[in-house]
């Protein structure tokens, strides 16, 4: 049943998300997988989170707010905004609807890596951070933080959340608020 769940996911998601990010989902879920098996979540929630957390990331800003009208979705004023946030509410309720994913921990954990938020379960640190510091991915810091991650999650946590920070603020991109919320948390936890 599990098996079959993830292989009708993997077909679908061939379908709409392009090569070269379906190939940075599977980085995220062998990092998400090893980051559950390493800090004692399940490696199945992980692993369905991992692959739909990019579901909707190829959807026009159009398709998302469509989306998001037509199912009456609750979202707040920022998300809208910077409708690149969208994709992670967008692929949870997907996540739901399509492919009858009823855990709460797994629909969170795909709808908040987008932004964070205050009071993350240890799956939705593990798919934010997946998401960083899969194989893939080749950015100034990258190697810091996967070192900081395989010494301590919240350590690694607090570190992705302020490059996050500090690169929205070099775009002048919108901060959103549960990013902020999660970082002021976060720190608060691993200096305590
Ligand atoms: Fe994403
Ligand atoms: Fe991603």
């Amino acid at each position: 049943m599990d098996r079959e769940l993830v292989d009708y996911i993997h077909a679908r998601l061939k379908t709409v998300i392009n090569p070269k990010r379906y190939t940075h989902t599977l980085g995220v879920v062998d990092a998400a997988i090893y980051l559950a098996e390493k800090y004692g979540e399940d490696p199945l929630h992980a692993q369905i989170a991992a692959l739909l957390h990019d579901y909707a990331k190829d959807f026009t800003e159009k398709e998302l707010k469509d989306y998001i009208e037509k199912y009456k979705i609750e979202v707040d004023k920022e998300l809208f905004e910077a409708y690149q946030l969208l994709h992670g509410k967008v692929a949870a309720h997907i996540a739901k609807k399509e492919f009858n994913i009823n855990n709460k921990n797994i629909l969170n954990a795909i709808e908040n890596h987008t932004t964070g938020r205050s009071n993350m379960s240890r799956l939705e640190k593990i798919i934010y951070l997946a998401d960083f510091i899969e194989v893939g991915r080749n950015y100034p810091g990258v190697d810091e933080l996967r070192l900081l991650v395989e010494e301590d999650l919240d350590k690694g946590l607090l570190k992705a959340l302020n490059n996050t920070i500090i690169y929205v603020l070099s775009i002048e991109g919108l901060l959103h608020p549960n990013t902020v919320y999660a970082r002021n948390e976060i720190l608060k936890i691993v200096k305590d």
